[in-house]
């Protein structure tokens, strides 16, 4: 799955958090966005993702327009994003989180509970199923059935990488996978999303953290106050004047 992004521009009152944001990401890439606190990478996100309406631009998946969908109709054409704050919900166990991230099913519709319960039946087996895959592949087992507000910051994270994967996607926008996790599953997630990519899922992954996210992504755009201004092969861009720039002068 193909990403572009053309202009986008978005604005808080006469504050622009983006500012004519231009950005290709070709199918199955792993494609990383750096930048100092405020640069516009997660409000980028919302605006892909369809949970903000950009004020101009466009967002092309696969050559198709799809600034009119909704959130949910772009996770069902393929594309999801994790937060950087994860969204689970705390007293569901793992499991139950993961159930729940499913996309809609046959069983949410009255009609179909009453005209189909067959297919409701093999809906939820087929949705189990995926459940128990999801869960030994993020090697979460152990915690499958305990409240997920019990997890640590990692393994929060692994939570919140399935419950998108729960969509079967062919993108996934990832928003500080890293954030508050210890190196040793930092680098757990980090083969997870190798492999997963290996599968063809494609990634745009937002990091603070530059020494794993260099390690993970042949290439990077870099943020600044509402703007793409630099973007290429890891160690070239970490060398740019502007990025070092915007990072010694930006930093709040
Ligand atoms: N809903 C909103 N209302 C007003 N301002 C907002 C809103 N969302 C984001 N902003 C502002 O837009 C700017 C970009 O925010 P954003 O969260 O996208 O930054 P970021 O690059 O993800 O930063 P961080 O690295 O700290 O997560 C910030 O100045 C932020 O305060
Ligand atoms: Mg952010």
């Amino acid at each position: 799955m193909s990403l572009e992004v053309r202009d986008i521009g978005k604005s808080y009152g006469g504050f622009k958090a983006l500012d004519g944001v231009r950005l290709t990401v070709e199918t199955g890439a792993l494609f990383g966005i750096i930048g100092p606190n405020g640069a516009g990478k997660s409000t980028l996100f919302s605006v892909i993702s369809g949970f903000v309406p950009a004020d101009e631009g466009r967002i092309i998946l696969d050559g198709k327009a799809i600034d009119g969908l909704s959130a949910p109709a772009r996770a069902r054409a393929g594309m999801v994003r994790t937060f950087q704050v994860p969204r689970e919900f705390r007293h569901l166990t793992v499991r139950e989180n993961l159930m729940a991230a499913a996309p809609q099913q046959t069983g949410e519709n009255l009609l179909g509970v009453f005209f189909r319960p067959g297919r409701v039946n093999e809906e939820e087996a087929a949705i189990a199923d995926r459940v128990d895959q999801t869960i030994t592949f993020l090697k979460l087992t152990r915690v499958a059935d305990q409240p997920s507000g019990m997890l640590s910051g990692g393994q929060k994270k692994l939570l919140e990488l399935g419950r998108a994967l729960m969509a079967k996607p062919r993108m996934i926008l990832l928003d500080e996978p890293f954030a508050g996790v210890n190196p040793v599953l930092i680098d757990e997630i980090m083969e997870r999303i190798a492999e997963l990519n290996g599968r063809g899922i494609g990634f745009v992954v937002i990091e603070h953290d530059l020494q794993a996210l260099t390690r993970l992504v042949p290439r990077l755009a870099v943020m600044d106050r509402g703007r793409i201004i630099a973007e290429g092969e890891p160690r070239a861009v970490l060398d740019d004047p502007l990025v070092r720039e915007a990072y010694l002068g930006g930093v709040s």
